[in-house]
């Protein structure tokens, strides 16, 4: 009989380190295979996708031009209407959101593993890096303009208010709102990975442990929730 692997006399023969490594590799083999696959049909878990929300975004500023608040009920009632059995989070809990340098306030409408829905924006204007993400970010303009830029230009890439910029998986810019600017950001792909960005800056610099708490509480319910009605 091998000793148990907890008692104190427990001895590594080079045969209990082969299988579990063994183990280890198999184990290992078979996340990578289902990651792989997964990663591959994604678009099996989406709800949402950016051209409706572009469509919808430029109909909100159609019917309520600058008046934001009114662009976002009508963004809200429409997509809640849609996906009804709270999928659409109607409660604005605004949260500050504090990331690569940037400093915005954030409204979550929507956060499951494999798409997040957000309001972010500020009414003073920020700048910062977009962090490197494992989704493809697209940020509807509601108000105000944004700038981006990539080392390598010299000129700012300009986003208006109705334009999309859409930051692809794995790249980086840095970016700029010169003043009030508002948008709704749409994040598909692996959303967790994310959450180290948008806490980084709380946990290194602000230590605003409220705002890092509601941050966590209202993020982890809607994925939970989410997860409940069996929305990967
Ligand atoms: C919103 O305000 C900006 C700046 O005043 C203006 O350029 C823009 O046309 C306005 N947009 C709408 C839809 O009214």
């Amino acid at each position: 009989m091998p000793p148990k692997e907890s008692s104190s006399a427990s001895v590594v023969t080079p045969q209990s380190f082969a299988r579990k490594a063994t183990i280890f590799a198999v184990v290992f083999a078979l996340l990578t295979v289902l990651y792989r696959f997964l990663d591959s049909h994604l678009d099996w878990f989406y709800i949402l996708n950016p051209t409706d929300l572009h469509d919808l975004s430029l109909r909100a500023i159609g019917a309520h031009g600058n008046d934001t608040t009114a662009v976002v009920a009508y963004i809200t009632k429409e997509l809640s209407d849609k996906f009804p059995g709270g999928y659409i989070n109607l409660d604005q809990e605004w949260i500050f959101n504090n990331a690569g340098g940037a400093m915005g306030g954030m409204y979550i409408i929507h956060a499951s593993i494999t798409e997040y829905l957000i309001i972010f924006g500020t009414a003073v204007g920020t700048e910062g890096h977009t962090g490197r993400h494992t989704a493809d970010d697209y940020f509807h303009i509601l108000k105000g303009t944004q700038l981006a830029y990539t080392p390598g230009s010299y000129e700012p890439e300009v986003y208006p208010q109705g334009s999309v910029h859409h930051l692809h998986r794995g790249t980086v810019k840095q970016y700029k709102m010169d003043s009030a600017c508002f948008a709704l950001e749409y994040a598909r792909g692996w959303i967790p990975p994310m959450l180290g960005f948008g806490f980084a800056d709380g946990l290194t610099s602000t230590l605003d442990i409220p705002t890092l708490w509601r941050t966590t509480w209202v993020t982890g319910r809607e994925m939970v929730l989410n997860l409940a009605r069996g929305k990967l």
